[in-house]
């Protein structure tokens, strides 16, 4: 007789829906492979009459009574699709509490409460399994905990959020305002009606708290880590980024500081221009990347799917099989965990400590001498330039443009020289400062 493995949804909505469908077309293949098939017992949902929903569903299975699904004796694993952190704490919590195995997407949910979770995992001796909350489909979380299980990870540079992404890829093809982009990725499915946390690099900022903790065994305040969104970039700077061979990308950033284990962290999420010749330069529209730089492999690069239905169920239904595997293995929720716990606390690195390279562009009046005043004060600083363009002559109200990329310099001498600079008389707009990262020198 085929064992299973009882089954509740806490949502059916786009994931939700996704794990349904993924369970139903690759039924066999999960079968084979599992040597069980999982039985969807309960599906919570907020509303249990919804006139359309993304998969048919037995109707008897639908329960607003999130707690009584959760706490059914015949479920083994509970997957929270809900989304947020109140309801999907409290469900996940409870889900843990009935001795369940829990499988999430969940990035806001661990990035701010993973502590807590991972902690009543371990205590109540249960899986929590999350492949899903970081680059949807693709497996970066299994890499990192397995894959480089015996590696050191040193950097990594990811691309997390396809929203935020779409839109700097399709701004750079059409040099249309942000707003308008906006506008069209909304329309398409790639933004949400209130896309406040990927285009403010929020989201981003979730994802990265997660990476942090597996490759540098410590946990990060998500609110500390600098964050900056989308909407600073405009038409001309990828006009300028193109002249000089860059793109611009919105990236996630962390790299260890000092001695491996215990010196200070670097995390940072903000858009970025990038060497068009480094492999993150070509993942465009919403696709996810994460590019690792390791002590024994090297670079490496995983791309795919970021979001999307079936992309993130497939990763759902693996952490299901994984659990699966554990429960006949009789290792589920054994001291083997998923998540690392903290070695010893690291300090995060200030952002004004960052050395990094800068691209800087002024709105300045069209009078001579300008350039120079710009020149002396970055000077004065201890900022070295290695590109400088001053473009055209003014017309009607519109600025005059300095740009200006930077040699390496340390950002708390960068952000005196831009107050200083913005105080001028002849500056017409604050100073737009975008840095630059990637692997490859510019030319
Ligand atoms: N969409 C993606 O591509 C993607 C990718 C990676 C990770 N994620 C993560 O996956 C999770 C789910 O995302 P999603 O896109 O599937 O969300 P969604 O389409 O908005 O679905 C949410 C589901 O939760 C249910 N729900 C909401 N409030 C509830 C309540 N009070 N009680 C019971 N059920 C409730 C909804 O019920 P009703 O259907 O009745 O409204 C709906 O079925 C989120 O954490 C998200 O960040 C999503």
């Amino acid at each position: 007789m085929t064992r299973t493995i009882g089954v509740a949804l806490l949502g059916l909505g786009n994931v939700g829906g996704g794990v349904v469908k993924l369970l139903e077309d690759n039924a066999a293949a999960i079968a084979a492979r599992l040597g069980a098939r999982f039985e969807v017992r309960a599906i919570a949902v907020r509303e249990v009459d919804k006139a359309k929903r993304v998969v048919d569903v037995d109707r008897r299975l639908l329960t607003s009574d999130v707690d009584a699904a959760v706490r059914r004796d015949d479920i083994d694993i509970v997957c929270e699709l809900i989304g947020g952190t109140t309801l999907a704490r409290h469900a996940m919590l409870a889900a843990i509490a009935a001795g369940k195995h829990v499988v999430t997407a969940n990035k806001a949910l661990l990035a701010e409460h993973g502590a807590e979770v991972f902690g009543a995992a371990e205590r109540a001796g249960v899986d929590v399994y999350y492949e899903a909350a970081v680059c949807g489909g693709v497996p970066v979380i299994r890499v990192l905990r397995e894959g480089l299980a015996s590696d050191r990870v040193e950097s990594l540079h990811g691309i997390v959020n396809g929203t935020s992404n779409y839109i700097l890829t399709e701004m750079a093809r059409t040099r249309r305002p942000f707003a308008d982009i906006l506008r069209d990725a909304q329309a398409l499915g790639y933004a949400e009606a209130d896309p406040t946390l990927d285009i403010s690099g929020g989201d981003a900022a979730h994802k990265l708290a997660i990476l942090v903790n597996l490759c540098f065994s410590t946990t990060i305040d998500v609110a500390a880590i600098p964050t900056e969104g989308i909407d600073i970039v405009e038409p001309i700077d990828l006009d300028y980024a193109d002249k000089w061979d860059y793109v611009i990308k919105p990236l996630v950033i962390a790299r260890a500081h000092g001695d491996p284990a215990t010196g200070p962290i670097e995390a940072r999420v903000h858009p970025a221009l990038i060497p068009a010749s480094w492999l993150l330069a070509d993942v465009g529209g919403a696709k996810n990347a994460l590019y690792v730089q390791s002590y024994a492999l090297g670079p490496s690069l995983y791309y795919g799917a970021g979001a999307g239905m079936l992309p993130t169920a497939m990763s759902v239904v693996s952490d299901m099989i994984e659990i699966g595997r554990n429960i006949f293995a009789r290792v589920a929720g054994a001291p083997r965990p998923t998540r690392p716990r903290p070695v010893q606390p690291r300090a995060a690195m200030a952002l004004g400590e960052l050395r990094t390279r800068y691209y800087l562009r002024f709105g300045v009046h069209d009078q001579p001498g300008v350039l120079g005043r710009l020149m002396t004060i970055l000077g004065a600083h201890h900022i070295s330039i290695a590109q400088v363009v001053q473009d055209g002559r003014a017309t009607g109200d519109e600025p005059v443009w300095v740009v200006v990329v930077t040699h390496e310099a340390l950002e708390s001498d960068v952000r005196a020289a831009l107050s200083e600079i913005d105080t001028l008389d002849v500056v017409r707009q604050p100073a737009r400062l975008i840095r630059i990262s990637g692997e490859v020198s510019p030319a």
